[in-house]
């Protein structure tokens, strides 16, 4: 997002390596995590059964879909906007039960990548006959500014999947803001966020088995040797997350099992961890229904209604303005 800082060096993934390595404590963007392989091996978290939320969505959007329809829809129909819109697999359930219902509207998935649209668009054509889709390619803030000047009918825009658990409270509240000022009166925001839960099902959710987690953290080092030439062996390296029950904060670290020396030759650079060194690479925040109230407060935002799993797992909140 920041681009002031570009200058010496060729990319915005660049220049934040370079700042996340040469900081103490070391630490790297969890939105890094997402190149060609990153998205294949987010496509098979969401299928571990450790990864409850995807599911616990899934449930939700499946079981309210007539409830939603109805919040949704408007006498001059609606504009569907979903920020980071992936494969579609969720909004799916409700772009069919709105096909199905003749409702009047119009589906723009958002994504950074034009690749993941192309193939979105394409699946839709194919499964769900008379949908109109508008495919917006761009960032979130990009598209957000872009769309502010949608005026013309109401907005509904959907950010499901807890992606906003990837930002501290603060940067959450000012990406809500960021989303309210681009809302109208009768516009909504329709919102996936995880729920405080046992901890253990919590870490658990970061820490399967089958090291699928493991090697999504890992191939942030991967990308790092691809994209900037340099000569991380990530074996060497520890995925281990934490929680925090008291702030309801997951983190994920890297951790140097030795000490050793790094060479990232792009950026001119020498990284050396000590021995158990890490670099921080995510926060997934968890919410209850308190700290979601707050949250939309800060961000002049007022919670409508929530649809929830049958074990409060997850929930999807309708704010608006
Ligand atoms: C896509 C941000 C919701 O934090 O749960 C999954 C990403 N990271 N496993 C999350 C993720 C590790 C995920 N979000």
């Amino acid at each position: 997002m920041d681009k002031t800082k570009l200058s010496q060096f060729k990319t915005q993934f660049a220049t934040d390596v370079f700042h996340g390595l040469t900081t103490f404590p070391k630490k790297i963007s969890s939105k890094y995590f997402y190149d060609e392989k990153g998205d294949d091996l987010f496509q098979q978290i969401m299928d571990l059964p450790e990864y409850y939320l995807t599911g616990k969505e899934f449930d939700i959007l499946k079981e309210n879909k007539a409830d939603i329809g109805e919040a949704f829809t408007s006498k001059e129909g609606f504009d569907l906007i979903e920020l980071g819109a992936g494969d579609g697999k969720k909004t799916k359930v409700l772009l069919r039960h709105f096909t199905e219902a003749g409702y009047d509207f119009k589906y723009l998935p958002v994504d950074i990548s034009g690749n993941v649209l192309e193939q979105l668009t394409q699946s839709l054509e194919t499964e769900i006959s008379g949908l109109r889709v508008d495919p917006q390619q761009g960032t979130y803030a990009e598209v957000l500014d872009r769309l502010s000047a949608y005026k013309k009918r109401k907005k509904v825009i959907l950010f499901l999947g807890s992606n906003i658990g990837n930002l501290l409270q603060e940067q959450a509240i000012g990406f809500l803001r960021k989303i309210s000022a681009a809302m109208q009166a009768e516009d909504l925001l329709f919102i996936g966020i995880d729920q405080k839960k046992h901890p253990k099902k919590v870490l658990g959710a970061y820490n399967d088995p089958t090291g699928v987690t493991a090697a999504f953290n890992k191939n942030l080092l991967t990308r790092i040797n691809r994209e900037l030439d340099a000569n991380f062996d990530p074996e060497t390296f520890l995925h281990w997350p934490v929680y925090n029950p008291e702030s309801g904060v997951a983190k994920s670290y890297l951790v140097s099992k030795k000490e050793q020396t790094v060479q990232i030759n792009s950026l001119n650079l020498e990284v050396v961890f000590g021995k158990w060194e890490t670099i921080h690479t995510e926060v997934s925040q968890k919410y209850d229904d308190h700290s979601v109230g707050w949250l939309a407060q800060e961000a002049g935002l007022t919670i409508v209604e929530s649809f929830s799993d049958s074990e409060n797992y997850f929930k999807d909140y309708i704010f608006k303005k």
